[in-house]
Parts: C-alpha cells; sequence; structure tokens
C-alpha cells in the first residue's frame, strides 16, 4: 500500500501537466477520457486510495486538468467501495460530476483462478444491480470485456433474455 500512494504522489504532478497537455493539443471540445487501472491481478487487496476524501484528492485535479469522463476499472463492478452502496465509479462521478464508465465481471460470476483455470459461469442475475446503477446515475456507461468474447451478440442476447455463453479462458485461443 505504501508503495502505491509513494508512485502517485511522486509522479501525480508530471501527471497533471500531461493531460493539461493533452487538453491543449486536441482543444477544448475533444473528448480526453480516462482508464484508471485501480487493483491488481498480483493483489487484490491494493487499493490507490482508502477513504473518499484521498480518491477526491486524486480524481480532482485530473478533472480539472482536462479529463471529460473516467473509465474506472473494477475487479467486480457491484462492489460498493469506502464502506458504501456505491462502486468506485460512483464516486468518481459525484466528486468530478463527469461521466463515468462502470466495468468489472458483468454477466460473470466465476473467480478469476477460476478462469484461468478454465472454468467458465455466467450469471445474468448481476445485470439487475448494473441496470440500478444507471437508473441511480451512479455511472454512465459500461465497458464489457470476457463475456463479450464468449456473446460477440451479448447485447442482442440480454434484449432477448436469451442464455448467455459462459466465458472460459480458451475462448481467446479462437479469435481471429
Ligand atoms: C486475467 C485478467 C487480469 C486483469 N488484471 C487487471 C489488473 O491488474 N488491473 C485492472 O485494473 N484490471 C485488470 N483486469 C481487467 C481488465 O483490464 C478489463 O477491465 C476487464 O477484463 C474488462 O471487463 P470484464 O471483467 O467484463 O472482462 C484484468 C482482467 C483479466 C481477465
Amino acid at each position: 500500500m505504501e508503495i502505491i500512494r509513494y508512485q502517485i504522489g511522486r509522479s501525480f504532478g508530471s501527471d497533471l501537466a500531461i493531460i493539461q497537455e493533452i487538453r491543449r493539443s486536441v482543444g477544448p471540445t475533444f473528448p480526453v477520457t480516462l482508464r484508471f487501472s485501480t487493483w491488481k491481478q498480483q493483489d487484490y487487496t491494493a487499493k490507490l486510495a482508502e477513504t473518499p476524501d484521498e480518491w477526491a484528492a486524486i480524481v480532482v485535479p485530473l478533472s480539472e486538468a482536462g479529463v471529460d469522463a473516467f473509465h474506472i476499472s473494477q475487479r467486480r463492478y457491484w462492489e460498493g467501495e469506502f464502506g458504501s452502496e456505491l462502486n468506485l465509479a460512483g464516486w468518481t462521478k459525484k466528486f468530478t460530476g463527469k461521466p463515468t464508465v462502470t466495468v468489472g465481471s458483468v454477466a460473470l460470476n466465476n473467480s478469476m483462478v477460476e478462469m484461468m483455470q478454465g472454468f467458465g459461469g455466467s450469471a445474468v442475475d448481476n445485470l439487475d444491480r448494473l441496470l440500478s446503477g444507471f437508473e441511480r446515475g451512479e455511472y454512465d456507461m459500461v465497458a464489457i470485456g470476457r463475456a463479450m468474447i464468449a456473446n460477440p451478440d451479448w447485447v442482442k442476447r440480454v434484449q432477448n433474455g436469451e442464455p448467455l455463453k459462459p466465458y472460459a479462458v480458451d475462448m481467446l485461443k479462437t479469435l481471429d
């Protein structure tokens, strides 16, 4: 945890300068989005911030420097942050007022370890939480990775209430 904080503190000023330069280069109307990797495959407990104030201290300056929308990576989009129901995309939107993208195990229920071992699993029921988050304005967009690799017609299947194929890591070997 301390190492992560040190890295942020050390580079944060230059991160802001990079965003400011991107904004200057692309002009005021070109949308700038920033994807945040907030967890590590090697350490699921690693966090960039432990309190809402610490998170605000990261995202508000980035927003003011020119980020228009934030894409917040979580292992599981339905997990609330800082002991609340709000996920990290929600906290980011609350502090910055900017649109956010949520992501993380949408329509999946297998853990990362199970997935790497080849076990699949689809949990369409976790879409209820996705929809209620949209309705509450917690986030504005959603990114879907593995479930869409398994189901390139994901949108049609969900719209029609058709079953989703489970994701399995072997599917990566069949991509054209
Ligand atoms: C094997 C694997 C390792 C990942 N490692 C990380 C990571 O270390 N940090 C992170 O922020 N996201 C990580 N991700 C998340 C992806 O960057 C991406 O957000 C995600 O796969 C897309 O959503 P999905 O959960 O629908 O697949 C990982 C994903 C997979 C499948």
